[in-house]
Parts: C-alpha cells; sequence; structure tokens
C-alpha cells in the first residue's frame, strides 16, 4: 500500500502538465509554480476555472469504457456538469490507471487535460500549480493551503461535520457537485485513509497513520532510485508500454504512453519550478 500512496505523491511532486499539439514542438515551455508562490490573483484565475468547468454542462462524449460491475460506481448523471464529467473519466478508469504502467502517464495527461479544459474553455491564463506536499508532512491538517479561508483566492478549509462534512470557506464554498450524489464539495481528514479498507486484504496495515508510512523520507528514497532521470524513474516503477493508447473515455484526443514520457516532448510542455 505504501508503494501506492507514494506513487500518487511522486506524480504530485515530479510531474503531471500544459498545452500543444502532438507535432509541436516546446521551445516555451510553461512554468508550474508551488501554489505559495502564486499571487492572490493568480490562486483566484486557478478557482475561478475550476468553478467555471463545474458550471458547464456535461459532455456528451463522455463513454466510460470500464464495465460497471467491475468499476463498481454509479451510473454518469447526464445532468451534472463538465468537472463532474472530468472526475467521472478517473473513477471509471481506476482499475485501469492505478497500479498499472498507465499510471503516471495516465496522471499527466489527465493533469494536461484539465489545464487544456480551463484554457480552451473558461479562458485561463495561467499554468497548473502544484501543492509541494513535502512542506507540510510534519501536519498536513494544519497546512496553510488548508487555512486560507479567503472567499475568492483561498482553497478552504476541511468540512463541517455537522454540514454533511461541506466546505463552508474558500472559494470552493459553493462548488456543487453531482457525483457520486449532488452534494456541495465536502473534504474530511484522517491520518487512518485506509481504516475504511480493511477487510479488503491488499491493505495489510490498514490502522497504520499515514504521516508514518507516507514521509517525505520514505519519498525521497524511492526517487533517488534514478537521480535526474524521470524516464528511468517510470521504467524502474511502472514499466510502461510506450505503444499503448492512453485511454481517455472519448472526451479527450487520445495520445500515447510515448506522448507523455517528456514534459517537454511537445505534446506536453511545461517545467516545475
Ligand atoms: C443528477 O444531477 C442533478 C444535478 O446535480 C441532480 O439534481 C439529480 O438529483 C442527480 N440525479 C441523481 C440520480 O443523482
Ligand atoms: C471524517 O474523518 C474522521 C476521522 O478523522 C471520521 O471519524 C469521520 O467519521 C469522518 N466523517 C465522515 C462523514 O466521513
Ligand atoms: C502523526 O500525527 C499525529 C497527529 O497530528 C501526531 O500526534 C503524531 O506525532 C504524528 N506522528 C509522526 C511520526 O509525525
Amino acid at each position: 500500500m505504501f508503494r501506492l500512496s507514494a506513487l500518487v505523491l511522486s506524480a504530485v511532486l515530479l510531474g503531471l502538465s500544459f498545452s500543444g499539439s502532438r507535432a509541436a514542438t516546446c521551445t516555451r515551455p510553461s512554468v508550474r509554480r508551488e501554489w505559495r508562490k502564486l499571487s492572490a490573483p493568480e490562486r483566484a484565475e486557478w478557482i475561478a476555472a475550476i468553478n467555471c468547468l463545474a458550471r458547464l454542462p456535461h459532455d456528451d462524449a463522455l463513454t466510460p469504457i470500464v464495465d460497471r460491475s467491475i468499476s463498481n460506481i454509479p451510473p454518469v448523471n447526464t445532468s451534472g456538469s463538465y468537472w463532474d464529467d472530468i472526475v467521472y473519466i478517473h473513477m471509471d478508469l481506476n482499475t485501469r490507471i492505478h497500479s498499472t504502467g498507465f499510471f503516471f502517464p495516465f496522471h499527466r495527461f489527465y493533469v494536461h487535460a484539465v489545464e487544456s479544459a480551463m484554457t480552451e474553455r473558461c479562458g485561463y491564463t495561467g499554468a497548473f500549480p502544484y501543492w509541494d506536499w513535502s512542506i507540510d508532512a510534519h501536519d498536513v491538517e494544519h497546512s496553510p493551503l488548508f487555512e486560507d479561508s479567503n472567499p475568492i483566492s483561498g482553497l478552504g478549509g476541511w468540512g463541517d461535520p455537522a454540514k454533511d462534512i461541506q466546505v463552508q470557506t474558500g472559494g470552493f464554498r459553493h462548488l456543487e457537485v453531482a457525483y457520486p450524489v449532488p452534494h456541495v464539495l465536502r473534504r474530511n481528514f484522517t491520518l487512518q485513509p485506509f481504516l475504511p479498507f480493511a477487510s479488503v486484504p491488499v491493505f495489510t496495515a490498514p490502522e497504520q497513520y499515514a504521516n508514518v508510512s507516507f514521509t517525505p523520507e520514505r519519498v525521497r528514497a524511492l526517487v533517488d532510485w534514478t537521480p535526474g532521470d524521470f524516464v528511468g524513474f517510470q521504467f524502474a516503477m511502472e514499466f510502461p508500454e510506450l505503444d499503448s493508447v492512453i485511454p481517455a473515455d472519448g472526451m479527450f484526443p487520445e495520445v500515447t504512453i510515448r506522448d507523455v514520457m517528456d514534459t517537454t516532448g511537445g505534446y506536453l510542455c511545461y517545467v516545475y519550478e
């Protein structure tokens, strides 16, 4: 389990996306910055663009490909928003894109797709930001990211347990989502995220605290397998098949893993600051 968690984090830390076409070259990569390095207007613009996607209608192009007896999720709600569709494809593809060679490539592709939608449909002008979780790893619950209650530029705090753990502050306090059931954005914090899955055999220590098993040092040790060589890192971790087509459920143009192995290769064009 630690391995999967570490991979999720590594994806956040290392490599996720900007726009461009497959044949394009990347001469001026966009620069992804840590959330705290964004100005208040830049944060506000990102939040506004996400809220904008959540006001756009469902996209009929959405075509789930995993049988629901396997994905085990509710059907698509066509009264939901474009943002719900984006969330849905990640849930639909859950079994294909986690613990497989699609793990890094899919998530890099996915963030790129979301960023492109924000740009093309909502006029977003920035690059996608990231969260350097290691700064807050000693106490994620009290991370400044979740203590910024500014109604326009803040991410807001944890949900109110007395109000269905719906988020009460920040720029997402009115974010309505239709999946899996209609609700206002909920957020709950726990250091034991796998406790509810105690009966699933793959979770060998479900009661373990995340701040014990999942530390910056553990992640650093993984990343240091192949210092300075992200492509090598992906092969060491996931054995990606370069010609495999990344599934996108009809929502986004399909590309291969090869197309997203390099974040400045042309299809993708960004760096992390
Ligand atoms: C589908 O979404 C709409 C809009 O949020 C909501 O009113 C409706 O109850 C949802 N239907 C189901 C079955 O959840
Ligand atoms: C929120 O998380 C806490 C553990 O931190 C848990 O006790 C509680 O049941 C959770 N609330 C909901 C509604 O899931
Ligand atoms: C994990 O977090 C809990 C609650 O904040 C804290 O009491 C504990 O000392 C932390 N453990 C580590 C190893 O950081």
